[in-house]
């Protein structure tokens, strides 16, 4: 039996989602041969530690009950670089004006040899590059594959199952909350306030919503999936956005009259960065509704991919931090 050790940095929707995922897939893993055990588990109050490994269901019961995990005073970077482990899950909240806390637990954890899985967009849309090169430096593996598109496996696509193909164009709809906006507006006719509300409701919206609806967390992944598929080191304010805020109901009617819907459209290639609304035939493979997200690739030899999913939501965004963390279990 391989035993990898974890932290869970940030107790939230996503972390504990990861705690379920571990708990529910824990015999099969046992089967593969696999003993995943959760050492440390830090929120915003403090922290739980246990280098024989946390019992995960009373740990998510306390959460529910208490609204925090906190058995001791000790903070996420006391976990991060003093406790032995391998992989630390950084899932604290984005920040998009400094990275932090997520920056320095991230550059924390590589300083100290541990391998980084990461859901948490703000430190890559502003350091990506630094943060890349601090893992390489420090000879660990940094996967950030729930950054984008939640459940969608973006990153394995491009760079494992196309590995060879060059990657010439990608564009897609990378927010699910401005995504389920615009379509309820169409199709419900909803007012944008309402479809808001409901967006809210689902979980999804950021804790800021006019992040989403200004285009500015799309902006954030498209630089990240840019960054990551074409080495490039730009921040989410080279972006060039435009949000959904001023789509009125009557254009999406126009819009749909004519067999076009209007998505928030990521592109990047040729250098450039955009994010705006875009006209899109109804039938295109990028006209997904609701909370969907979508990516098409556009390769040299395998030509147009497209992927869709859900791209936000606490078990769907498990699933990309756990395909991370078997990854670094088959490659460590
Ligand atoms: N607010 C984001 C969205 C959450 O709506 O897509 C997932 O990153």
């Amino acid at each position: 039996m391989k035993t990898i050790r974890l932290s869970i940095i940030g107790f939230g929707a996503v972390g504990q989602g990861v705690a379920r995922t571990i708990l529910s897939k824990k015999e099969i893993l046992h089967k593969q041969g696999i003993d995943l055990r959760v050492i440390g588990i830090s929120d915003s109050k403090g922290s739980e530690i246990n280098v024989d490994g946390i019992d995960l269901k009373s740990a998510l019961a306390r959460k529910k009950q208490k609204g925090t995990i906190a058995k001791g005073n000790e903070g996420a970077l006391d976990i991060i670089r003093d406790v032995e482990h391998e992989i630390v899950v950084e899932a604290t909240p984005t920040n998009i004006k400094d990275g932090e806390p997520g920056l320095s637990n991230m550059l924390g954890a590589f300083d100290s040899g541990k391998h980084v899985i990461t859901s948490n967009k703000g430190p890559l849309a502003l350091y990506f590059s630094q943060l890349k090169e601090s893992a390489e430096d420090n000879g660990v593996i940094f996967r950030y594959e729930a950054t984008v598109g939640g459940a969608v496996p973006i990153f394995n696509l491009i760079h494992e199952s196309l590995a060879g193909n060059r990657v010439m164009g990608i564009e897609g709809i990378l927010n699910g909350t401005t995504n389920y906006i615009l379509t309820r507006m169409a199709e419900e006719r909803l007012t944008y306030e309402l479809a808001l509300k409901e967006a809210q409701e689902l979980g999804i919206a950021e804790t800021d919503p006019t992040y989403d609806v200004e285009g500015i967390d799309s902006a954030c992944k498209l630089v990240i999936l840019a960054n990551s598929v074409f080495g490039q080191a730009a921040t989410y304010r080279d972006v060039e956005v435009t949000g959904i805020t001023k789509i009125t109901p009557e254009a999406l009617e126009l819009a749909s009259k004519n067999n076009y819907v209007v998505k928030l459209i990521c592109e990047a290639g040729n250098g450039t960065l955009t994010v705006a609304p875009r006209l899109v035939p109804k039938k295109h493979p990028l006209a997904v509704g609701g909370t969907l997200n979508v990516a098409s690739i556009l390769t040299d030899l395998a030509g147009r991919i497209t992927i869709s999913g859900k791209g936000a939501g606490s078990i769907e965004t498990a699933s990309s931090i756990l395909s991370d963390i078997l990854y670094i279990v088959r490659n460590s």
